[in-house]
């Protein structure tokens, strides 16, 4: 696996790959690599002939300083990890070499009102930061296909509008959300629960499970909600949000919709905890007939 910590290295890399006429699979990540990764990368690889990985720690999309120091950095064990799953190269960029004009005053990608909603409006500024990090590593990888994951399914609707908006030209694969055995999906932010928040964390899954049978079950929106804010409460959580959207701008919806989707943020002491699950249920379905 070669390993490319600066832009030049990075555009000789995907020359050679241009030169074998190879197709190139990307997977963007912050690091601190679990199985979720994992199974980016392997999608990746099924759908091209050269795989890369970029590990950065993306200073724009922090909104608090103190998320930002505390994120995890274990540079070492990701490239153990991404070199055992046959990845054929890694970038490693520093700030420095991805913002070398600083972050003030630079020229920024705004994904427009989808970006303020939910995740954006619990943290302002995030999305914009996302999609223009994800936009300077597009036009640096130049990959022809980029594997997200569904459980950060805003960001994905992002970076689809982003691709769809600024004509880039690169396909998007999304993976499934992958979940430990009791549920809680699987997150960079779990090391950060005691052991007794880890036995409360997969009431976040549970929550968005009851919801979907409450609405399959003929429940209106607002009455699921309201009972799954209040059951996720009485299990210890704050929670930030707990919504039924559509899939594509993410606006609220008060009746069911053919392509729906629960998301949810909450809060365990300082860890917090995002989830989502779609929602395709038989009534949606007819009323969009
Ligand atoms: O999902 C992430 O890990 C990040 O938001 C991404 C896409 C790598 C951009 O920094």
């Amino acid at each position: 696996m070669e390993i490319l910590r600066d832009i030049q290295a990075l555009r000789a890399w995907r020359e050679a790959r241009e030169g074998e006429g190879k197709r190139v699979g990307f997977v963007p990540t912050m690091g601190n690599l679990h199985a979720g990764h994992m199974a980016l990368i392997d999608n990746a690889r099924r759908r091209a002939d050269a795989v890369i990985a970029s590990v950065f720690v993306n200073p724009l999309q922090f909104e608090d300083p103190e998320d930002l120091a505390r994120y995890p950095r274990t540079e070492d064990d990701d490239i153990a990890a991404l070199e055992k799953a046959g990845v054929d190269a890694v970038f490693l960029p520093t700030e420095t070499v991805l913002y070398p004009h600083g972050q003030d005053d630079i020229a920024r990608v705004d994904p427009g009102s989808l970006g303020t909603r939910l995740e954006g409006s619990v943290r302002p500024g995030h999305f914009t930061g996302v999609a223009t990090v994800v936009t300077k590593l597009f036009n640096l990888v130049r990959p022809q296909v980029a594997v997200f994951g569904e459980k950060d399914a805003q960001q994905v609707a992002v970076i689809r509008r982003l691709v769809g908006d600024l004509d880039i030209d690169v396909q998007l694969a999304i993976e499934p959300t992958h979940r430990e055995p009791d549920g809680l999906a699987i997150s960079s932010r779990n090391r950060f629960l005691t052991a007794e928040q880890r036995r409360q964390a997969p009431a976040v899954h549970r929550a968005l499970k009851r919801a979907a049978e409450s609405l399959a079950g003929g429940h209106t929106v607002a009455a699921t909600l309201a009972g799954a804010r209040h059951w996720l409460a009485q299990q210890g959580f704050e929670v930030d949000y707990l919504v039924y959207c559509d899939e594509v701008r993410f606006e609220e919806q008060t009746r069911l919709v053919p392509e729906g989707r629960l998301l949810v943020a909450a809060r365990l002491g300082r860890v917090r905890l995002i989830d989502n699950l779609a929602v395709h249920t038989p009534q949606a379905e007819e009323s969009a007939d």
